[in-house]
C-alpha cells in the first residue's frame, strides 16, 4: 500500500515537473509553472520521507533529514529573495553546484556501500534468491552480480556531478568578480589529458572490480588500490572543473552555466538509475535536456558554437574587426529634444539592454511608456534573445515592472517593424544593435542577428558614455547620422524625460 502511494508520489511529481517546465516557457505563466513544479518536489520528498521503506524498513535519521531541509529552506529563501536581478546568473550558478556536489556525494556514499557489500542490490530489492545466488557467485569466483554496472553509473555520476561542482564554484567566483580569469600555455592538452585519465582509470575500475574483493574478517571489501582510485577519480574530477573553466572569459559564464546545469541534470539522473528512483530520473532527465538545449540556442542567438565559447576569448584581446577604432564623430541629443522626438511620434520601440537592467529603470521604462500611450504614441519593446545576461533576462525585467506581455516583440517580429518605426529609444542596450554583426565579416559579432534600429526613420541611444559592451568592441550605430546620443544613467534619463514628456 506504502509503495503504491509513494509510486503514485513519484508519478505526480514526474508529470508537474514536465508541466512546470512547459509552463515555464511562456512569461505569463512561468510564476505559476515555477510554483507547479516546486509543489511536485515537495510531494516527492515528502514521500520519500515518509513513505519510502527498504527490506520493510522506513528512513530513519530524521533528526538529520529535517535539519538539511531546515538549514537548505533557510538559506534558499533569503538567497533568492535578497538576490538582484543582475546577480541572478552568480545565483543560479551557485545553486547548481550545490546540484552537482549533491551526485558527487551519493557517489561517495554509494561507493563506500559497494566496496563493503557487493550484494547489498540484490538484497535491498528484497530479493533473497538472487542474493543467495549473488553470494554463490561470489564465493565461486566471480562476483557476478550488478557490481560493473552499478560501480558504472556510481563512477558518471561522481565524474559529471564533481566536474559541475567544482566548475560552478569558479563561475560562481568569476561572475562576482572573486576570481579572474586564469589560463596557461597548453592548458587545452593538459585538460584533454586529465579528462583520458579520469575515463581511463573508470574503464579499468568497472572492468576489474568483480574480482577485486576479498573477504576478511568475515566479510568483503574490495582491494585498497580500487579504493584509492576512485578517489584519485575524485581529485582529478574537481581538478578538471576548476581548470576547464578558470580560462572562459567571465561574460561567457551565462552559457558555461548552462551548460554545467545540464551536466548536474545527468549526474542527477545517474542518482535515479542508482536508487531506481523515477522521479530523480525524470526531473535529472529534464534539467540534462533542458540544459543542452538552452545551451544551443544561447550559442545560435549569439551565433558563436559552443567550442568557440568554451575556448576562444570573447571581449577579450581584440583581433580584426574588433580592433577598429571609430574615428567618426556622434552626436548628442538633449532630453527636452529626444521627450519632443517621442511626444510626437506616431511609433516609437523601445530597445532594453544590459544597461537596463543595470539601472533597475525597468519601473521609470514602464511609465514612459505608458505616459506615451496616453498621448496617443503607439509604444512597443524590441526583444533580442540574448540581451542582458540571461536567457529572458528583459522579459523577466520588465514583467517586473508589469509591462503588459503583448508590448513585448520578439526580433523578427520587431525587425519586420522597424521601417515603419519612427523613433527608436535604446536604454543601455550595445552588441545587440551592432550594425558591425551584419557588415563587418572581420567582427567576432559577424552573423548574430540583430535588432536592426537603424531601419527606423531615428534612433536615440541612451548610454552613459561611448563604452563598448559585452563584445568589447565599438558600435558603428553611434556614428550613423540617423542617431543621436542621450548619456546618462539609464533610470536618471527616463525620470527626466517621464517630467518632460509630461509637459511637451
Ligand atoms: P551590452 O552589449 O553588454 O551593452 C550594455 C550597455 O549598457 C553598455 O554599452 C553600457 O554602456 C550600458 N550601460 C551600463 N550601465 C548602464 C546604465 N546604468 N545606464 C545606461 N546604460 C548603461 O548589452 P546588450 O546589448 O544587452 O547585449 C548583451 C550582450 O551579452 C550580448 O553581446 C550577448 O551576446 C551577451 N550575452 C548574453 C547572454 C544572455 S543569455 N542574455 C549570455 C551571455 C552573453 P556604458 O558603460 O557606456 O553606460
Amino acid at each position: 500500500m506504502q509503495a503504491s502511494l509513494l509510486s503514485i508520489a513519484y508519478l505526480i511529481g514526474s508529470v508537474t515537473f514536465i508541466i512546470g517546465l512547459k509552463m515555464l516557457s511562456h512569461p505569463a505563466s512561468a510564476r505559476k509553472g515555477n510554483l507547479v513544479a516546486a509543489g511536485g518536489m515537495f510531494l516527492a520528498i515528502a514521500g520519500t520521507i515518509f513513505l519510502y521503506e527498504e527490506g520493510g524498513e522506513k528512513l530513519h535519521n530524521y533528526g538529520w533529514i529535517f535539519s538539511g531541509l531546515l538549514i537548505g529552506t533557510v538559506v534558499g529563501v533569503i538567497a533568492a529573495r535578497k538576490v538582484k536581478m543582475t546577480a541572478m546568473p552568480e545565483m543560479v550558478s551557485m545553486f547548481n553546484g550545490m546540484g552537482g556536489a549533491c551526485a558527487m556525494l551519493i557517489s561517495i556514499v554509494e561507493f563506500n556501500h559497494l566496496a563493503h557489500t557487493p550484494v547489498s542490490l540484490s538484497i535491498s530489492n528484497g530479493n533473497l534468491n538472487a542474493a543467495l545466488t549473488d553470494l554463490i557467485n561470489m564465493v565461486s569466483g566471480g562476483v557476478d552480480v550488478h557490481v560493473g554496472g552499478k560501480l558504472l553509473i556510481i563512477l558518471l555520476g561522481l565524474i559529471i556531478g564533481t566536474v559541475s561542482f567544482a566548475g560552478s564554484v569558479i563561475a560562481w567566483g568569476k561572475l562576482n568578480g572573486k576570481v579572474k580569469d586564469f589560463a596557461f600555455k597548453g592548458q587545452h592538452i593538459v585538460n584533454l589529458t586529465m579528462l583520458g585519465i579520469i575515463v581511463i582509470l573508470a574503464g579499468y575500475l568497472v572492468a576489474v572490480i568483480n574480482n577485486s574483493y576479498v573477504m576478511e574478517e568475515g566479510s568483503y571489501h574490495v582491494l585498497p588500490q580500487i579504493s584509492i582510485s576512485f578517489y584519485i577519480i575524485l581529485a582529478l574530477s574537481i581538478a578538471y572543473g576548476v581548470l576547464f573553466v578558470m580560462p572562459i572569459g567571465g561574460a561567457d559564464m551565462p552559457v558555461v552555466i548552462s551548460l554545467l546545469n545540464s551536466f548536474t541534470g545527468v549526474a542527477a539522473a545517474c542518482g535515479g538509475f542508482l536508487y531506481n528512483n523515477p522521479v530523480m530520473l525524470t526531473g535529472g532527465i529534464l534539467v540534462g535536456s533542458a540544459g543542452t538545449i538552452l545551451t544551443i540556442l544561447m550559442c545560435k542567438a549569439m551565433n558563436r558554437s559552443l567550442k568557440n565559447v568554451l575556448i576562444g576569448s570573447f571581449g577579450g584581446p581584440k583581433t580584426g574587426g574588433a580592433a577598429k577604432e571609430q574615428t567618426g564623430s556622434y552626436k548628442e541629443i538633449s532630453i527636452s529634444d529626444a521627450a519632443v522626438v517621442l511626444r510626437y511620434a506616431n511609433k516609437v520601440m523601445i530597445v532594453p539592454g544590459y544597461g537596463l537592467a543595470v539601472a533597475q529603470a525597468q519601473h521609470v521604462c514602464h511609465e514612459l511608456e505608458k505616459l506615451l500611450e496616453e498621448k496617443g504614441v503607439q509604444v512597443s519593446y524590441a526583444i533580442h534573445p540574448v540581451a542582458g545576461r540571461m536567457p529572458g533576462h528583459m522579459n523577466v525585467l520588465l514583467a517586473e515592472a508589469d509591462v503588459p506581455y503583448e508590448k513585448l516583440e520578439e526580433m523578427e517580429q520587431a525587425n519586420g517593424e522597424m521601417n515603419t518605426t519612427d523613433a527608436v529609444l535604446v536604454l543601455g542596450a550595445n552588441d545587440v544593435v551592432n550594425p558591425a554583426a551584419k557588415n563587418d565579416p572581420d567582427s567576432p559579432i559577424y552573423g548574430m542577428p540583430i535588432l536592426e534600429v537603424e531601419n527606423a526613420k531615428m534612433v536615440i541611444v541612451n548610454k552613459r558614455s561611448m563604452k563598448p559592451g559585452y563584445a568589447g568592441i565599438e558600435n558603428d550605430l553611434f556614428f550613423q547620422p540617423k542617431t543621436s546620443m542621450l548619456f546618462g544613467d539609464a533610470k536618471a534619463v527616463l525620470q527626466q524625460l517621464v517630467a518632460e514628456v509630461k509637459i511637451v
